[in-house]
């Protein structure tokens, strides 16, 4: 890959909950990180085959350090055990410019936010600008227990710097007799609000559906972090008709594993299916597509994928390669 990133070094570590840990990034040299607005994320490369997303806690105007949060997924066999176990303050890894999926309406009167768990982290980032920009704003926040939770203090903090004009409701599974957030009388109740989530997928499901009846310009969503880092159903040959080589993709791990482990040249990106990067041609098979660009249409048709996060239905895959 060519792409030009940055090596920072891990100022410090921080446990935000049971299983949440931010972790802050500072340039080697104490120049200035590139600036970073609410919802943007960097990609973080732990090691040459391990590199994942990850969105800041705040924005950055002007400053050398950059704060994540990481959620230690007990699935994980890559980037967030590598964080839970194995990085210590001090370590030196690289991080891409920052990107920007999910960005904020600051001229919106009214926003209202929605998290689920390590989604959390784009979504302060947010309320912090929205208290300083003096708006109107609300955060729904779902996490199993208030220790699941991370970040409350800091919501808090915003609530009192608000002036009465911020609120956040805590919704713990544990304490709630299996309710979930009612997310679609969150919108009714707000037909002029800009809505915004973050969270795991049965979430974003329902806001996807809540939202079908509100103005696309108001509806805004994440989905990086609700992706699973490996896809899980494996077990395929996957034929590189340009290299004339056949690989097996063992269950648990992408296309784009494989491709790594095998030399084989690809250029990626956030690897979780939001950045468009790794897209590649399929000449033969039919691709199991779990990335959240392509189109239905687009999907339907089965000639181009994305080898980071998607697998395929059929037992051979042959791709442009
Ligand atoms: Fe971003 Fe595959 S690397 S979509």
């Amino acid at each position: 890959m060519s792409e030009a990133t940055i090596p920072v070094r891990v100022k410090q570590m921080r446990r935000e909950a049971d299983t949440v840990v931010s972790v802050e990034f500072e340039t080697l040299d104490g120049s200035n990180l590139p600036k970073a607005a609410p919802g943007a994320h960097v990609d973080v490369i732990l090691r040459d085959d391990l590199r994942r997303s990850y969105s800041l806690t705040r924005e950055n105007t002007a400053g050398p350090t950059f704060t994540v949060a990481i959620h230690r997924d007990p699935q994980s066999k890559g980037g967030s055990a590598f964080v839970h176990e194995r990085l210590r303050v001090g370590d030196k890894v690289r991080i891409s410019r920052p990107k920007n999926n999910f960005p904020l309406d600051e001229t919106s009167e009214n926003s209202v936010l929605i998290a689920g768990g390590i989604g959390i982290t784009p979504i302060l980032a947010m309320v912090r600008r929205l208290t300083e920009e003096r708006r109107r704003w609300e955060v729904f926040y779902a996490a199993r227990s208030r220790t699941a939770a991370a970040f409350c203090e800091e919501l808090d903090t915003c609530v009192q710097a608000s002036n009465g004009k911020g609120r956040v409701n805590y919704h713990f599974d544990d304490e709630q007799r299996g309710s979930l957030v009612d997310i679609r009388s969150i919108m009714e109740s707000n037909p002029e609000a800009h809505f915004y989530c973050c969270g795991p997928e049965p979430m974003l499901a329902a806001y996807e559906a809540a939202a079908r009846e509100v103005p696309r310009g108001q509806v805004h969503v994440e989905y990086f972090s609700a992706t699973e880092e490996v896809a899980r159903d494996g077990g395929f040959d996957l034929v590189l008709e340009r290299s004339g080589k056949t690989l097996h993709v063992e269950s648990g791990k992408t296309i784009l594993d494989v491709l790594i482990e095998n030399n084989v040249s690809v250029p990626f990106s956030c690897s979780e299916g939001v950045c468009g990067t790794c897209e590649t041609r399929v000449i033969e098979g039919r691709p199991d597509h779990r990335d959240m660009i392509l189109t239905d249409e687009e999907r339907a048709k089965g000639d181009t994928m994305m080898v980071c996060c998607s697998g395929s239905k059929s037992p051979r895959l042959v791709l442009d390669l």
